[in-house]
């Protein structure tokens, strides 16, 4: 199976090497526009092979889109990141215009790919690539649940002070540091409720804290995070490739479902070889509901924005 990442940055080359060394993917192409940068990256990366004890190749090109001919997935985290004090959405001038010409340099070497968007303003990006390449809903996947998820259950661990893997919990809404909504009253410890573990108050703190999660990162490391993020794009890319059909929260096209319609965002979804193959239904209590009302408000507003910014 073949994996293209538009892209070869922090993320996309972090994506590259999670996918190699999980051995989730026979090929991987990285695209970048920098001359030679993913050409450098898939080299340096193709150099741990022996070392680490995977066969998967490895290539970079430079803006070369005949090289990516016939990938089943394409993930697009080509655009520019956060600095200190951004939000994901004041990227939106920019990212757009690039999410818009990488899906359809993408479509014409692989019409069959499923796609993956990363790029931030990550809602807005996925409803552009949709509407710009026509895809059927299942085709175009927003990854930010699956990351905004990770970073709840380590905030749920820290606070539990338990190992993380014993914790299940998910993010749904908009990947934005208001819009996300960490979902604490499904949350679990091995099956049993945090709210037996952890006061309303702690669980308010881990909440905040997921919610700024990306934030915190950026300030402390100058730009934003990859190890998480292309860790949290690798485990979806191996859902849709092995057709694992696991439940990741992945921005979506809504037709009706959570009361929403013409929007991305976060819900849950089954992820396997067709893409997202289902929408899950999952009950939410009327602040939960509220609360995602008001997140597919807030990312409305960022879809207005795209008429001005390309
Ligand atoms: P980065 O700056 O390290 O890498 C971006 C790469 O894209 C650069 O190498 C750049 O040369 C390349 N690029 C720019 N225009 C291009 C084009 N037209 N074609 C091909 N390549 C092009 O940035 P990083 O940290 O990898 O982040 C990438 C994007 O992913 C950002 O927009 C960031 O905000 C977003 N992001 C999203 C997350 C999510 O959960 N959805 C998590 C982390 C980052
Ligand atoms: C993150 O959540 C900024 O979307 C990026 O790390």
């Amino acid at each position: 199976m073949k994996v293209t990442i538009v892209g070869a940055g922090n993320v996309g080359a972090s994506c590259a090497e999670y996918i190699a060394v999980k051995r989730i993917a026979s090929e991987v192409v990285l695209l970048d526009i920098k001359e030679g940068f993913a050409e450098g990256k898939a080299l340096d990366l193709t150099q741990t092979a022996t070392t680490l004890g995977f066969n998967t190749r490895i290539t970079g090109v430079t803006n070369d889109y005949s090289k990516t001919l016939s990938s089943d997935v394409v993930v697009i985290t080509s655009g520019i990141p956060r600095k200190p004090g951004m939000t994901r959405e004041e990227l939106i001038g920019i990212n757009a215009g690039i999410v818009k010409s990488v899906a359809e340099s993408i479509l014409e070497h692989s019409p069959e790919a499923i796609i993956v968007v990363v790029s931030n303003p990550m809602d807005t990006m996925t409803y552009l690539a949709l509407k710009e390449t026509g895809l059927p809903k299942n085709r175009i996947i927003g990854m930010g649940g699956a990351l905004d998820s990770s970073r709840f259950k380590t905030y749920l661990s820290k606070a539990l002070d338990k190992p993380a893997n014993d914790i299940q919990g998910m993010v749904i809404g908009g990947h934005g540091d208001t819009t996300m909504i960490p979902l604490t009253r499904l949350a679990s410890y091995n099956g049993t409720p945090v709210s037996q573990h952890l006061s309303l108050e702690e669980l308010d703190e881990v909440a905040a804290a997921t919610m700024v999660g990306g934030a915190t990162l950026t300030k402390l490391l100058g730009t934003s995070a990859w190890y998480a993020p292309g860790a949290s794009v690798a485990y979806l890319v191996d859902s849709i490739i092995n057709d694992q059909k696991r439940m990741i929260p992945c921005s979506v096209y809504l037709e009706g479902e959570y009361g929403e319609s013409d929007i991305c965002i976060g819900v849950p979804c089954i992820v396997g070889k067709d893409g997202v193959e289902e929408i899950l239904d999952v009950h939410l209590d009327e602040k939960e509901q509220e609360k995602f009302k008001k997140s597919a408000a807030a990312v409305r507003t960022m879809n207005e924005a795209l008429s001005s910014n390309l």
